[in-house]
C-alpha cells in the first residue's frame, strides 16, 4: 500500500486528536497534532508576559523550536528542549490560542514546518486547515464534527475524570465561542474542504469512526 497523506479538520472537541493518534498507530503512520503547534506559540507568549502584540507573537514563532515526541498513551511535546505537553492544555492556553492562531506570520511559520513534516507521506494531520490550505492535494481528507452539545459532554467527561471542577455549560459556550472565532477568522479558516468526507461523529464511538477512517484509507492507498 501507499503511504498517503491524510488530512483531519473539524471544530474543537469533535474528537479529532483521539482517532487520528489510534488510526495513526493501527497503520504506522505519523501522528501531527498542528493544534499542540499553535497551543505552543500561545504558551510561549503567555510565558513572557509581554502585551499582546501581533510581530512580537511571529517573531516567537518563527524562532522557537516545537518538537514531538510520540509515545504509547501521550505524543508528548517540547519547546525549544522544554516539555510544555501539559502546559499547553491549560485554561489560560486554551483561552488565547484561538487570537494567536489568527496571526497570519505566525500560520505562515506553522505552516511551513508542518508541510516539511508531512511531506513524504505516511502521515495523519489534524487541525482547521489541513486539507484547505497545508496540503490541498491530501489523498484523503475528512472533516470530522460532531454537534456542540455532544462535544461539550465528551470534554466534560474528559475533565472529570482527570478530577478537575467543570461547569457543563460554560464549556459549551466556550467551544461555541472557539468554534465561531476559528470559523470567522480571516485567513485559513476552519470549513470544510469541497473534496472531504464529511463524519459527523455525533452517534459514533471511537472504535465505529476508527474503522471507518482505516477503511477509507485503504481505499485510498491502493
Ligand atoms: O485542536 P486544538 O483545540 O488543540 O487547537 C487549538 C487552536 O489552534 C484552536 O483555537 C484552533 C487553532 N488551530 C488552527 O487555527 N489551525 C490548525 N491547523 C490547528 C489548530
Amino acid at each position: 500500500m501507499k503511504k498517503i497523506v491524510v488530512a483531519i479538520d473539524g471544530p474543537a472537541g469533535a474528537g479529532k486528536s483521539t482517532i487520528a493518534k489510534l488510526v495513526a498507530e493501527r497503520l504506522g503512520y505519523a501522528y501531527i497534532d498542528t493544534g499542540a503547534m499553535y497551543r505552543s506559540v500561545a504558551w510561549r507568549f503567555l510565558q513572557t508576559g509581554q502585551p499582546f502584540d501581533e510581530t512580537f507573537i511571529s517573531h516567537l514563532a518563527n524562532t522557537m523550536v516545537i518538537q514531538f515526541k510520540p509515545e504509547a498513551k501521550v505524543n508528548r511535546v517540547f519547546v525549544d528542549g522544554q516539555e510544555v505537553t501539559d502546559a499547553i492544555r491549560s485554561t489560560e492556553v486554551t483561552a488565547n490560542v484561538s487570537r494567536v492562531a489568527a496571526i497570519g506570520a505566525v500560520r505562515e511559520a506553522m505552516v511551513e514546518q508542518q508541510r516539511r513534516m508531512g511531506d513524504a507521506g505516511g502521515v495523519l494531520m489534524d487541525g482547521r486547515d489541513i486539507g484547505t490550505v497545508v496540503f490541498p492535494n491530501a489523498q484523503l481528507k475528512i472533516f470530522l464534527t460532531a454537534s456542540v452539545e455532544e462535544r461539550a459532554q465528551r470534554r466534560y467527561k474528559e475533565l472529570l475524570a482527570k478530577g478537575e471542577q467543570v461547569d457543563l455549560v460554560q464549556l459549551q459556550q466556550d467551544i461555541a465561542d472557539r468554534d465561531k472565532q476559528d470559523s470567522e477568522r480571516a485567513i485559513a479558516p476552519l470549513r470544510q474542504a469541497e473534496d472531504a468526507l464529511l463524519l459527523d461523529t455525533s452517534h459514533m464511538n471511537i472504535e465505529q469512526v476508527t474503522e471507518k477512517i482505516l477503511q477509507l484509507v485503504e481505499e485510498r492507498a491502493q
